[in-house]
């Protein structure tokens, strides 16, 4: 059911803030960009790179209570684009101040296409109209620029002298065969112009040689297809007294579970203040998690291929790329949507509708036993709180899922679906970094990798983090059998050894801890990060991307908090060298043994493409999960009722 009152029942984006980390409202955005226009000097050509709440510190935050005064403060990075300065500020909004305007050298903004007067379709039609770019279609025999798709992609960091300086992109291109059909399936093989993003204009057009345009369609839309299959009954979710959250302003509680929503434009969503309820009171968990950043490296070493390496939260803004969520396709049951307050690159306030998802699933059985001594059986099922939004960066779409459990399990899940990055080869040959998806069509090797801020608060904010190995016990006195193992515990003292990477043959994990809190059994009480399915990346330790996205090279990362270490390739990763972020920070070797300690926890799918993937992907699961481990002092969820009188002996 569509919640239909959305004067209550929809995150309300114009109302005054009522907590100290309710993200911007549209009103204060638009406050924001007009104070940076009038009051910072920084000239008439400015693009709006980041609008967002500069979060208050954790005392405030944690000591507020509903009626005090909440101070917003905004932090903004303005890219003047004639004159080719980044500047970061940081705005008083209660003031009207201008707290900070500090100019960065040396770095460029994520990714903005036109200027004051045009926006990214107008920027597009005028590249694909560049007489240069428009004679290299024709010697392909391309004479309808208009059919021609350009995703501009960023060029990475090569080292190359020229383009020092210059804000710039690449652009991959492709041609329709008709307006409304799957461009994805005619790649424009060996054809991509250089842009230099501030002046708006083609630098160069590349041209490593024609390719002869893919022969066959391929084509996934409804309107394409002939035939679909009959046999599928209607499935419905209802929930007759509705859901079982309580949802006030951004706070969100379910299930003993009490968290805060939240979004930026970089990271999408962002979930403050996870706690849970225990015997009358919430005990935190996390304070913040976000997605910090992601990659995608791909493994071709032709043309220019080498350079697909694209940061899709710090250069682009995956929380920009956001989807407007539809019942019954994005989301099924009862559903509760959120809407985001995002801006443009003038700095106009813009609304994104539906956003965020948020439901509960049946997750089949919570847990179960049968007594058959005395043949009672009493089972539990199992409820999960989903907190969702889906993104579209070009080719690809991602979902971002959390998932809370009645256990006091938290689940993060990446979702990855779309269509596979294709290029073209000449008939007859085959590709040997990828997979021939359709005749002439290649979809070369890559791996996805995401990263995982969690600021974590287990029972405070003083906690340590312990790498945890199963190991084979010695044959002794006291192991004469040799069937004897268990648990070794690392402490993860200081930085120097805060970077690991999972061992699936030790059954790995790490444990979130907190010394001063105990459990039942007088251990201290521990949340502990368990890994799905990972990898390492398969590029030569020398490649370029290595340094770049030097985070995919281990999966655990420790840190102290500090509030200006935010993303795990550093804040600025469009057209970086690389060293920054998480090397960085930790040369320092801070210790990290009862501090606010953040984990950083990288995973990534590796995806060698399958036929199955083309035209469009069945969705790829990756992800990791939170799990209590000692942290309550029983199975917390013992107080889930039955669901019927069937599922026990009541
Ligand atoms: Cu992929």
């Amino acid at each position: 059911m569509v919640v239909e009152d959305k004067a209550s029942n929809q995150l309300d984006l114009q109302k005054s803030t009522d907590h100290p980390l309710d993200p911007l409202t549209l009103e204060e955005i638009k406050k924001t960009a007009t104070l940076v226009k009038t009051k910072a000097n920084l000239g008439e050509h400015l693009l709006f790179e980041t609008i967002m709440l500069k979060e208050p510190p954790k005392d405030v935050v944690l000591s507020f209570t509903p009626g005090d005064f909440i101070s917003r403060n905004v932090f903004v990075v303005v890219l003047n684009y004639k004159e080719e300065k980044l500047y970061e500020l940081e705005i008083c909004l209660d003031s009207e101040e201008i707290i900070k305007s500090e100019h960065i050298p040396g770095v460029q903004p994520a990714f903005m296409f036109g200027d004051l007067e045009m926006d990214f379709g107008q920027w597009e039609t005028k590249m694909k109209h560049d007489p240069r770019f428009v004679e290299a279609l024709e010697k392909r025999g391309i004479t309808d620029p208009d059919l021609v798709m350009i995703d501009p992609w960023p060029i990475s960091n090569f080292g190359n002298k020229e383009e020092e300086g210059k804000r710039l992109a690449i652009g991959r291109c492709w041609v329709r065969r008709e307006p409304g059909d799957n461009g994805y399936a005619r790649p424009i093989e060996g054809l991509s112009p250089i842009f230099d993003l501030n002046k708006n204009v083609i630098t160069e057009v590349q041209d490593f040689g024609v390719v002869p345009i893919p022969p066959e369609d391929g084509n996934y839309a409804a309107k394409y297809q002939t035939q679909f299959r009959t046999d599928l009954k209607p499935i419905e979710i209802t929930q007759p007294e509705g859901p079982s959250f309580v949802v006030n302003g951004n706070e969100v509680k379910w299930q003993k579970w009490s968290l805060r929503i939240g979004y930026t434009k970089r990271e999408g969503l962002v979930i403050h203040t996870i706690g849970y309820e225990d015997e009358g009171r919430v005990r935190p968990i996390i304070y913040r998690a976000a997605l910090s950043e992601m990659v995608v490296p791909y493994g071709d070493p032709t043309n220019d291929h080498y350079k697909k390496q694209v940061f899709d939260a710090g250069e682009v803004g995956i929380g920009r790329c956001a989807n407007s969520l539809e019942l019954g396709c994005d989301c099924l049951g009862e559903i509760r949507y959120f809407d985001v307050a995002l801006f443009d690159m003038r700095g106009d306030p813009t609304e994104l509708k539906n956003a965020i998802c948020m439901h509960e699933e049946d997750y089949g059985i919570l847990w179960k036993h049968t007594d058959n001594k005395i043949g009672e059986t009493e089972t539990r099922r199992s409820r999960r709180l989903v907190i969702s939004s889906i993104a579209t960066v070009g080719n690809y779409e991602y979902g971002f899922f959390w998932y809370f459990y009645q256990d006091g399990g938290i689940d993060y899940e990446v979702k990855l679906t779309g269509i596979v990055n294709s290029s073209a080869l000449p008939p007859g040959v085959k590709p040997k970094n990828g997979t021939l998806v359709a005749p002439q069509v290649v979809a070369h090797n890559h791996q996805h990798y995401f990263n995982v801020r969690l600021d974590m608060m287990v029972d405070g904010r003083e906690n340590s983090v312990y790498e945890v190995d199963t190991v084979t016990d010695p044959i002794s006195d006291e192991n004469v059998h040799g069937n004897a193992f268990s648990i070794q515990k690392t402490l993860i003292e200081n930085e120097k050894d805060g970077v690991r990477v999972v061992d699936p043959f030790s059954a790995r994990y790490w444990s979130v801890t907190n010394h001063s809190s105990k459990n039942y059994m007088g251990e201290p009480v521990s949340y502990k990060i368990a890994p799905g399915e990972n990898v390492l990346p398969f590029h030569h330790r020398d490649a370029v991307i290595m340094k770049r996205a030097a985070f995919m090279t281990g999966h655990v990362w420790v840190t102290p908090f500090n509030a200006d270490e935010m993303y795990a390739a550093g804040n600025y990763p469009q057209q970086h060298a690389g060293g920054d972020g998480l090397p960085k920070w930790m040369s320092s070797n801070r210790d990290l043994k009862d501090q606010d300690v953040v984990v950083w926890y990288t995973f990534g799918h590796n995806h060698i493409p399958r036929l199955e993937d083309w035209p469009v992907m069945p969705v790829a699961y990756t992800g990791f999960s939170i799990k209590p481990s000692g942290f309550f002092d029983r199975n917390p969820a013992l107080d889930v009722p039955p669901s019927g009188d069937h599922c026990c002996e009541c």
